[in-house]
């Protein structure tokens, strides 16, 4: 297929007010609990001992501390505060708030790649599922084999989830026309509704309910043993403590963590031989943590003064992040305000998504918090090193002057598997709340940049099928679209000339994320198979860190189940070695 210079403008980027109508199991609790075992750090002792500490209460580390607590004691150690009454966090139609909120006390803190992506990490209990788009959807049965995971384990921990996090969403009309494009142009068979990972067309789960309220990690602690565990909340762990056993093989001992107020308290491993110290950062936040407590490459932690506890070159190694590219399509005709439900899973590495609506009613305006929003950093018009801060703004204001009529229609994405690209992370400084310098070098690898072509070139076959032409302008010429959206035009298609390389450019300088960055503490390189920290004791790290992949289509369900698959198999070395 010939192909053309691909131009696209300025930016804006459309209003995605996002409900999901779910279909919602009854007996799944509503988000607004408290935990009685859930305390704010202020009020924790200078001195306390666990048989596990576990660092981080995000995706991963809420089912594994609430697991672990059946039959151990369990400290769980989280750096931001609650979700529960948070409507930024709650609410479907606020998706994007907490992005957009720059604030130190904000559950979200904003990221910039050395790429010059704009990203986000979550700081808050329940970390990324508190902020991500909702959808759920498992990894395939591949996957799991060439990860040497338990398949049925696998299976029985991702049940475990789904029964209080994961809905179904009711189809409306656009979402519906995406899937029929999908299915008219190839990508089969028709899977329904599924969480599984098969080839062809699917409607996938959704961590959103039936009223649009967000289900998250944290509800996963409703499974927890009250006495068995103590959450921490405003616990920022500064560093993990070791001992010498021997001169050679340091071993976790606990960990020193500051709340709200600066005070320093440090928890420790209880004596026994099985105790461990259990980081769950997430993929920024685990390599950094373990740079910060002296494992890691050398020179760099020399450079930052830091008492080398073990020469670790491959910490903060084989970081990524699946670039994500999208195509706004203007529409003739009301949408309805949608997140993703729907994927097309194809052949050639590439995942189809997409989400719609606009809605400026009500006190929150998807024109300031949509998916694509430049309010949340995603800024496509520009390419990634020329996402500065006055562009951003520029793009922000642009927003504001344009007509609704703008607004409708919506966005069909697409993500790479993999990615095959790699990059790195390093510190800025000792401050564990600085984020620390991250590559990710997207499209390094040439395969990369391909099957985001091809997924380019699959959207535009979605939007010229059949099923899809009731959401487009027929007779929409390149120009015609311009002047549609006049005075500052969203993301265009493209117009078709000749050459591929044209698309390879868009895909390069369109580039966004959608955050499902991994590694840094990869298996094989950090971490063993069990995810123990090779060449030292009592240490593992648990969570997407631990990724040479993304998992599916999108990670969530994976690295929740992760955190109860390991939770489970721990306890069980746990009871084999106390009957041994
Ligand atoms: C905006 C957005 C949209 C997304 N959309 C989707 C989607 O639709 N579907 C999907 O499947 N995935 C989606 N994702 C990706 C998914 O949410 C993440 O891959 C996943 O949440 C990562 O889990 P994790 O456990 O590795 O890290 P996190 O969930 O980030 O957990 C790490 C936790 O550790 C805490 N922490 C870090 N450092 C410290 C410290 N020093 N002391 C104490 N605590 C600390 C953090 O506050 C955080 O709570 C999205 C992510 C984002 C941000
Ligand atoms: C806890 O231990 C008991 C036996 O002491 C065992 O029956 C139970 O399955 C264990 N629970 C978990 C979650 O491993
Ligand atoms: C919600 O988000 C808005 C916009 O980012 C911010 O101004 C407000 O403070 C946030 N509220 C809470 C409770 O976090
Ligand atoms: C796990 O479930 C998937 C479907 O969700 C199935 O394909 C796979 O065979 C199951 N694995 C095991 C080991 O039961
Ligand atoms: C490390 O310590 C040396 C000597 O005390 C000091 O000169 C240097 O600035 C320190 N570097 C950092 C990054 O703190
Ligand atoms: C677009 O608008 C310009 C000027 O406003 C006009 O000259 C041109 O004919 C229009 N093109 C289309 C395809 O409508
Ligand atoms: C596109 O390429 C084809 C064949 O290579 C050529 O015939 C055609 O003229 C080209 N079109 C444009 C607009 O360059």
């Amino acid at each position: 297929m010939v192909l053309g210079s691909w131009r696209f403008l300025a930016a804006a980027f459309a209003a995605l007010l996002l409900f999901l109508h779910g279909s919602c199991a009854s007996n799944k609790a509503g988000p607004t609990r408290t935990y009685r075992f859930m305390r704010d750090a202020t009020s924790a002792p200078p001195v306390s001992y666990y048989d596990y500490i576990v660092i981080g209460g995000g995706t991963a580390g809420c089912p594994l501390a609430a697991t672990l607590s059946h039959n151990a004691s369990v400290l769980l150690l989280e750096r931001g505060g609650s979700p529960y009454g948070n409507r930024n966090i709650t609410d479907l139609e606020a998706f994007g708030a907490a992005l957009s909120d720059l604030s130190p006390s904000s559950p979200s803190q904003r990221f910039i790649s050395e790429d010059g992506v704009i990203n986000a990490r979550a700081r808050v209990l329940g970390g990324g599922s508190c902020l991500n788009a909702g959808f759920y959807t498992r990894a395939a049965p591949e996957y799991v084999r060439n990860v040497g995971w338990d398949g049925k384990l696998v299976n029985e921990s991702y049940a475990w989830v789904e029964r209080l996090v994961a809905f179904q969403p009711k189809m409306r009309q656009w979402q519906t026309a995406v899937r029929d494009g999908l299915l008219e142009i190839g990508i089969v068979p028709d899977n329904g509704f599924t969480y599984d990972h098969i080839p062809g067309t699917k409607v996938g789960g959704s961590i959103f309910d039936e009223s649009g309220q967000r289900h998250t990690a944290a509800d996963l602690l409703e499974y927890a043993n009250p006495r068995g565990i103590a959450v921490l909340l405003h616990a920022y762990v500064h560093r993990i403590l070791f001992k010498r056993r021997g001169t050679v093989r340091p071993v976790a001992r606990g960990v020193v963590f500051r709340d709200s107020a600066g005070a320093k308290h440090r928890a420790y491993l209880r004596r026994g031989p099985r105790n461990e110290v259990i980081v769950s950062a997430g993929a920024l936040g685990s390599p950094q943590l373990l740079m910060l407590s002296g494992l890691g490459p050398k020179a760099h932690l020399q450079a930052h003064n830091i008492s080398l506890v073990l020469d670790q070159p491959m910490v903060g190694q084989g970081m990524s992040d699946n670039p994500m590219n999208a195509v706004f399509i203007p529409s003739p005709k009301p949408v309805e305000v949608s997140l993703i439900q729907v994927v097309g899973i194809t052949q050639f590495g590439s995942f189809i998504e997409a989400a719609s609506g606009e809605n400026f009613g009500g006190s929150v305006s998807s024109k300031d918090y949509g998916m694509f929003s430049p309010k949340i950093g995603q800024l496509a018009t520009v390419p990634p090193k020329q996402r500065t801060p006055e562009a951003l703004a520029k793009a922000i204001e642009d927003m504001k002057s344009l007509d609704s009529s703008a607004f409708q229609g919506g966005f069909i994405l697409e993500k790479i598997t993999g990615p095959l690209s790699t990059g790195h992370m390093e510190l800025r400084s000792r401050n564990p709340k600085d984020n620390p310098s991250v590559t990710f070098n997207y499209f390094q690898d040439p395969d990369d940049l391909r099957k985001c072509v091809e997924g380019i070139l699959t959207i535009e076959r979605v939007i010229d099928s059949k099923a899809f032409a009731a959401f487009k302008y027929d007779s929409m010429t390149f120009e015609s679209l311009l002047n549609l959206t006049l005075s500052a035009p969203v993301n265009l298609r493209p117009r078709h000339q000749n050459t591929t390389t044209s698309v390879e450019q868009f895909c390069r300088d369109s580039v966004m994320t959608i955050w499902h960055y991994h590694g840094g503490c990869q298996v094989g390189m950090v971490v063993d198979r069990e995810y123990r920290v090779l060449g030292v004791d009592a240490l593992r790290v648990i969570d997407g860190s631990t990724f040479n992949h993304s998992p599916g289509t999108n990670p969530q369900a994976t690295v929740m189940m992760l955190g109860r698959y390991m939770g489970v198999k721990i306890l069980s070395e746990r009871l084999a070695s106390e009957a041994a």
